[in-house]
């Protein structure tokens, strides 16, 4: 049997802008210490040369290690199970700098024994360790059919799934769509948007089992303006955040992801008057007006979900509810 649906959002880390690090590079793990990103991930995965993957990894405990990354979410992306590297990046980072990790990203996860195998990997070298066994988190990156179609296994793997991630680029090209462009329609597909369908489904397997759904790159990096509108899209649907390839898309994301000021406001403003209303001193009543809209229980959720990704976003509201009086 399932758990009752929990009616509270839990609360989660920030990753409105997730941050690509090449760990071959010693320049940019510097420089993304200095940079507003709520999270990093030191990769050792597609953006890292075959030849320089051992290098990588030193690299990266050394940066996790030494660096300030105060604030920020650390995580480090692996190589993906159909590669001879999986095993020891794990072992190598989990043992060189466990402490000073927060989360391993998983890429092209296929199904659900990929994540039970690198949960199994964790503990035992937690253990070994002496570091506190099941504190380091999973990121499951959705990077084609196989993974999508068993995405709800995925998800439910373990407990330290944290987030679902799209990953664009791979997915593309695993279902042959015909384009090169990532992020954007395939041309001659004019008829809705091509992704709906499969950022609907990591949305829904995320949802479904406490955890974030993350947008993946946009790799026009010069076109913020393309960022900002593909961002828009997943963000409108739900999404907590997306992957920032370049600093100047850090902002953008911090932003598209955060509420607007208003709403925020507003969502407070509902959480206030439904506490006041449902009392005895506001009357005991569960659906009232609130100027010109009716809100109820079902408010307060979709309440609810704004007012945490404002908090955590660091809002402060702008205005208060006024308990009418008489
Ligand atoms: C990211 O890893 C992607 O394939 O889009
Ligand atoms: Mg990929």
């Amino acid at each position: 049997m399932t758990a009752p649906a929990k009616s509270e959002p839990k609360a989660l880390r920030p990753r409105r802008s997730c941050l690509a690090v090449p760990g071959s590079s010693t320049k940019m793990l510097g420089k993304a210490q200095g940079l507003p990103a709520d999270q990093v991930f030191l990769d050792l995965e597609d953006s890292v040369a075959p030849l320089a993957k051992e290098g990588a990894r030193a690299n990266i405990v050394g940066a996790l290690k030494e660096g300030d990354w105060a604030g920020k979410t650390r995580v480090v992306r692996v190589n993906d199970l159909t590669t001879r590297w999986t095993y020891r990046d794990v072992v190598t980072v989990v043992e060189g700098a466990g402490a000073d990790l927060d989360a391993v990203m998983l890429p092209k996860v296929q199904s659900a024994e990929q994540v039970v195998w690198l949960d199994l990997l964790l503990r035992q070298i937690e253990e070994t360790m002496g570091l506190e066994v099941g504190r380091i988190g999973i990121e499951a990156q959705i990077e084609n059919a196989a993974g999508l179609i068993a995405v709800d296994e995925i998800a439910a793997a373990s407990p330290r799934v944290e987030t679902l991630i799209f990953g664009p680029a791979d997915f593309m090209a695993s279902i042959n769509m015909r384009t090169l462009v990532v992020g954007e329609q395939p041309p001659g597909y004019d008829v809705g948007d091509a992704y709906h369908y499969i950022l609907m489904r990591i949305l829904m397997a995320a949802r479904a089992n406490d955890l974030q759904a993350i947008d993946g790159p946009y790799l026009q990096i010069k076109d913020l303006d393309g960022f900002r509108r593909v961002a828009g899209r997943s963000a409108a649907l739900g999404f907590d955040g997306k992957w920032v390839l370049h600093p100047s898309q850090v902002e953008a994301a911090n932003e598209v992801y955060s509420p607007a000021q208003d709403d925020y406001d507003h969502a407070e403003l509902i959480l206030d008057a439904y506490d006041h209303y449902t009392s005895e001193a506001g009357g005991t009543r569960g659906a009232v007006m609130l100027g010109e809209e009716m809100i109820d229980e079902a408010s307060r959720k979709m309440a609810l979900v704004v007012a945490a990704k404002g908090r955590a976003a660091g809002l402060s509201r702008t205005s208060k509810f006024d308990a009418p009086t008489g």
